[in-house]
């Protein structure tokens, strides 16, 4: 396999529209299920850290689909980070951030998406400099208004919003300057995935893939 040089965390986030964040219970069929994303032109997406199946999961998506860019999510620990590098992980993505975790970063010069939600938490993360944010939980707190807001104090800065986007929600927020990219979990439905349904999951990837900045 050619050797691909790793991407830069903005450079990970220009490449999609849209970022599924996907909960996978059975590594079995994470295979397929990278390759249903793929095939409908998603190339960027995370997998939560959230069930015992993660880390199987991950190796199993890497090597079915290694022309995307995978990431683990909640990343909480520096324990983690080092567990998301192992299971093959091109980047990795916090709900939050604290000093143990932004070190632990700096440290394995590893891609990060730390969740922001207030202006003080840009700050501390451009201190570190993090400067590509995920802004969560984005529809739960000002939406598409306060990544408008921060452009102007914070123009270096470029926000991923997730947490309660959908589609009609997408167009309001890929208008912002500082927004290329919405994360959402819309794109698998867990009774897809249950049902292996990959043709279904492969048009949902079609369309997370259709949008674009106007
Ligand atoms: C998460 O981390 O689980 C996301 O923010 C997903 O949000 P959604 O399920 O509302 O898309």
């Amino acid at each position: 396999m050619p050797h691909i040089a790793p991407r830069s965390m903005r450079d990970i986030l220009l490449r999609s529209p849209v970022m599924p964040i996907l909960t996978v219970h059975d590594a079995h069929t994470a295979g397929d299920l990278a390759q249903a994303l793929v095939k409908g032109g998603v190339m960027v997406f995370e997998v939560v850290k959230r069930t015992p199946a993660t880390i199987a999961a991950l190796h199993a998506m890497c090597e079915a689909a290694p022309e995307a860019d995978i990431g683990m999510g909640t990343l909480m620990t520096p324990e983690d980070v080092t567990t998301a590098i192992q299971a093959g992980a091109k980047f990795g993505v916090s709900p939050g951030l604290t000093a143990e975790l932004a070190q632990a970063i700096q440290a394995h010069q590893f891609p990060f998406l730390p969740g922001v939600a207030t202006a003080s938490e840009v700050m501390q993360a451009r201190a570190f400099g993090l400067k590509e944010l995920k802004y969560f939980p984005a529809q739960g707190v000002a939406g598409a208004a306060w990544i408008k807001d921060m452009a102007g104090v914070f123009p270096d800065v470029l926000f991923c919003p997730t947490g309660g986007i959908r589609p009609p929600d997408i167009p309001t927020y890929l208008s912002l300057s500082n927004c290329r990219t919405v994360g959402g979990s819309w794109v698998v439905p867990p009774e897809l995935l249950k049902d292996r349904a990959w043709h279904e999951i492969t048009a949902l990837a079609q369309q997370a893939s259709g949008f674009r900045a106007p």
